[in-house]
């Protein structure tokens, strides 16, 4: 942290805030605040004063008001989204508009403030604005992409959209949402997130809220001060603290009970905790990461959970596609997996089981492949695996009925694995596969390119 602030402290000088607010005395309170952390301003009362600004000079960090009198923050975040792409913009947005707040974010601000402007707030945005700022925009960046990137492996265009939106919300502090089937690597998308993000030199604090007993969640987030209640013989930091300047994932948050879905929302807005038995509330600097293998928006539909809440948590939503919807990844999660299992010298494939293996549905996704060839690699004999060590389901269709989904999509997945797995069967004989499946062979081309099918 020393590293970061001596760091920060030592580019200020040549670092610039541009202040955007109509009132005369909140650009004067930010202008004092950020020359206090030896930062200079330029400060504008309009839109047109605005871009004239950004016209000539490059700013480190953009602080724009919301109502300004010819036109609206919202603008000034995607003209610099747009135009200045480097530069992060953070909204002051009315006391209480959290509907202002989420749609800033969802424009592409970096964070936001309420007003009235708290000035501890107000220092650690621009601290963490400036972090961001400071990395170089060519080497540092790259290779920071790199690292985060690599987590996740693939290089289908699924995955590529995937790892280009972690690039683009890494630079931002909005809540993400990650969807997807159970084992599709939501965990592993909010840690490149963090990862990529200016504080990944602070905790990552993986929270499993199905798993926190109810009567302990509040002092578990929270924490709790010592005599608050039987037990608590000293004070103690909740996963909000201990995520201070980090990230906080909450993993299967949809099962957070409700009254717990209350005091986390009040959290999130305020930006501040308050210790169970506490009588006061302290500043948080968290960034929440949510996920849940459930559709979050059916829980909401269904009354279990918060539609504020989901409002809050969802202003990005990061969908990690399922295995079998990007099949061209298989062979190099194959690969990476036998390698990570059994170091430089992992047991070969049979080319059927490549083949079996490229043409499984994954109803368990990424988790399941690794487990399929965990269990492979100790029954193996030789360092060969066969098409027997894969022990694969005869049909993937349980699975596939099990992963959910429109009816269409059922419907789509089943039709899918029933012709893979007829692929398999005839190795890869389209004819033969069309009159095991009772179609014509047209029938089955069509089928397979509607389907998206990689053979
Ligand atoms: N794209 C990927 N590249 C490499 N490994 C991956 C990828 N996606 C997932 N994995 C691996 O698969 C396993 C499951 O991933 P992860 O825990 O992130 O999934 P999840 O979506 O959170 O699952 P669940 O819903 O069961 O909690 C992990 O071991 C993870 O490392
Ligand atoms: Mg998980």
């Amino acid at each position: 942290m020393s590293i970061n602030k001596a760091g920060a402290r030592a580019k200020t000088t040549e670092m610039r805030v541009l202040v955007i607010d109509d009132e005369a005395d909140i650009r004067e309170l930010l202008d004092l605040t950020l020359a206090r952390m030896g930062l200079s301003a330029d400060c504008a009362g309009s839109v047109a004063e605005a871009k004239a600004f950004l016209a000539r000079e490059r700013y480190h960090l953009c602080l724009t008001d919301m109502r300004l009198p010819d036109g609206d923050g919202l603008e000034i975040v995607r003209l610099i989204g747009s135009d200045y792409g480097a530069t992060p913009v953070a909204v002051i947005t009315a006391f209480g508009s959290t509907d202002n707040a989420v749609s800033a974010l969802k424009a592409g601000a970096f964070d936001y403030l309420s007003k009235p402007v708290a000035l501890d707030q107000l220092r650690t945005l621009v601290k963490s604005a400036l972090n961001l700022s400071a990395e170089p925009a060519g080497g540092g960046a790259s290779e920071k992409k790199t690292a985060g990137g690599t987590l996740l492996i693939g290089e289908s265009p699924a995955m590529l959209a995937v790892r280009e939106m972690i690039d683009k919300v890494g630079r931002s502090q909005a809540p993400v949402y990650v969807s997807g089937e159970s084992g599709s690597g939501k965990e592993l998308a909010a840690r490149s997130i963090h990862a990529q993000s200016a504080r990944h030199a602070a905790p990552f604090v993986p929270v499993n809220c199905g798993a926190i007993p109810e009567n302990l969640m509040e002092s578990e987030f929270f924490g709790y001060r010592k005599g608050a209640f039987t037990g608590a013989d000293s004070d103690r930091e909740g996963f909000f603290q201990a995520a201070n300047g980090g990230t906080l994932f909450l993993d299967e948050v949809a099962d957070l009970p409700l009254a717990m879905q209350v005091k986390l929302l009040r959290a999130i807005q305020e930006k501040k905790v308050r210790k169970v038995g506490s009588a006061v509330e302290e500043p948080v600097d968290v960034r929440i990461i949510s996920a849940t293998h459930r559709q979050l928006k059916d829980c909401v539909d269904a009354g279990t959970f918060r539609q504020d809440l989901y409002y809050r948590l969802n202003v990005i939503e990061l969908h990690m596609p399922a295995l079998r919807e990007r099949q061209e990844d298989i062979p190099i999660l194959v690969d990476a997996t036998l390698k990570r299992l059994c170091g430089d010298n992992p047991p070969s494939l049979s080319p059927e089981a490549r083949q079996a293996l490229a043409a499984y549905a994954y109803p368990g996704n990424v988790r399941e492949l690794e487990n399929i060839l965990e269990r492979a690699t100790a029954l193996c004999i030789d360092g060969k695996i066969a098409l027997e060590d894969l022990q694969l389901s005869e049909t993937g269709i349980e699975g596939v009925v099990d992963a959910g989904g429109t009816l269409d999509d059922q419907v789509n997945r089943f039709e899918r694995q029933l012709i893979l797995d007829a692929l398999v069967k005839t190795g890869d004989n389209r004819t033969a596969a069309a009159r095991l499946l009772g179609v014509t062979f047209r029938s089955l081309r069509y089928r397979i390119e509607r389907l998206g099918i990689d053979t």
